[in-house]
């Protein structure tokens, strides 16, 4: 049985990840400092409060367990908040994700595996947007995991591990089984926002930019289920594991607007949702569409869920769940 040690495994995608692997037969560790993540989402595998940048506990841990594969989510993710605080961003995704990496290359780990973003492209040149498309981040966040990237790189060339970079356009959804899903605090993204409108934990959603040029004047996004998004990283892991290390795009290839996505939110839930139109967000592209042909044909990857309704409707089920009695 291989060990994976899951950095951020309490957290939205983490503890989707740590179901996923801990089904395919993967020994599963989860370590996670608790400051964004819960621990009632870790419920696969063992569970190690903490930092990823702490030395000691990383030692105990690499002591005390045979790590294969490290599969690495713990990161601050507010893209606003890293322009306001880039030593923050840099600090956690940059600074301690290298102590973790070297850890991991002193004690044999076969696989590095890195939760990436395509933020890490900047504004788009063509759509959809491929592997090889330029990278060129405009935010602390988005270069701090750009540069990550360019670090983990180097130690593949030079150390005996490999990577799997897996970067991904917007994650969304919850765990079909309802075990898990998003919460965060916090909340940013638009599809919890939407959430809370509809179930009244908020008065109604803002719209950031009605004039962009696209043809409803709002911003098309790729939404893409986050149990997907986790399956693909057990295959990943399994590539890298057996035959080489990998950089691989995940999206849906398909992208909704703002304004769609609250229509599609609308009639899953059945519930009317008040609308504001208000002024642009600072930095938003007006369309992301990420091209995820190369993990198709190289993995084999095939979303399950892929429809925005699917998306949607796992999202309210959770939601309701989560937050009805709060
Ligand atoms: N939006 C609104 N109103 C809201 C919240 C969001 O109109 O209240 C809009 C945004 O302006 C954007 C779209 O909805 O056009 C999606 O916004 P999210 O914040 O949900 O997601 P982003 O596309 O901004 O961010 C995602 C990831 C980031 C990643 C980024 C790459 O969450 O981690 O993609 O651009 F960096």
């Amino acid at each position: 049985m291989k060990t994976v040690l899951i950095t951020g495994g309490a957290g939205y995608i983490g503890s989707h990840a740590a179901k996923a692997f801990s089904e395919k037969g993967y020994r599963v560790i989860v370590l996670d400092n608790l400051i964004y993540g819960h621990k009632e989402f870790v419920k696969w595998g063992d569970f190690f409060n903490g930092d990823i940048g702490d030395d000691y506990l990383l030692k105990s841990l690499f002591c005390q367990f045979q790590i294969d594969i490290v599969s690495h989510f713990a990161a601050f993710a507010y893209v606003g908040e890293s322009v306001q605080n880039p030593r923050k961003y840099y600090d956690n995704n940059l600074a301690k994700a290298l102590v973790l990496l070297s850890h991991a290359v002193k004690n044999d780990v076969k696989v590095f595996q890195f939760s990436s973003t395509c933020a890490t492209y900047g504004h788009p040149e063509h759509i959809p947007m491929t592997e090889s498309h330029p990278q060129n981040p405009f935010t602390p966040y988005g270069k701090s995991k750009r540069f990550f990237e360019e670090i983990l790189r180097d130690f593949a060339s030079s150390y005996p591990i490999r990577f799997s970079i897996l970067r991904y356009f917007n994650a969304a959804g919850a765990d079909p089984a309802g075990e898990i899903g998003e919460d965060h605090d916090p909340e940013t993204h638009l599809i919890p926002l939407i959430l809370d409108a509809a179930m009244g934990r908020k008065r109604g959603i803002e719209i950031f930019g009605t004039d962009y040029d696209t043809p409803d004047g709002t911003c098309i996004r790729d939404y893409i289920h986050v149990t997907d998004l986790a399956a693909a990283h057990v295959l990943a892991a399994e590539k890298a594991l057996n035959a080489e290390s990998g950089i691989y795009n995940l999206g849906n290839g398909d992208g909704f607007s703002v304004k769609e996505v609250i229509e599609k939110a609308k009639a899953v839930t059945g519930r009317d949702i008040h609308v504001v139109e208000g002024e642009r967000r600072p930095g938003d592209p007006a369309r992301l569409i990420g091209s995820s042909a190369r993990i198709k044909a190289e993995l084999g990857w095939q979303p399950k869920y892929a429809s925005l309704d699917k998306i949607i409707e796992t999202a309210w089920a959770w939601h309701q769940k989560r937050f009805q009695t709060r």
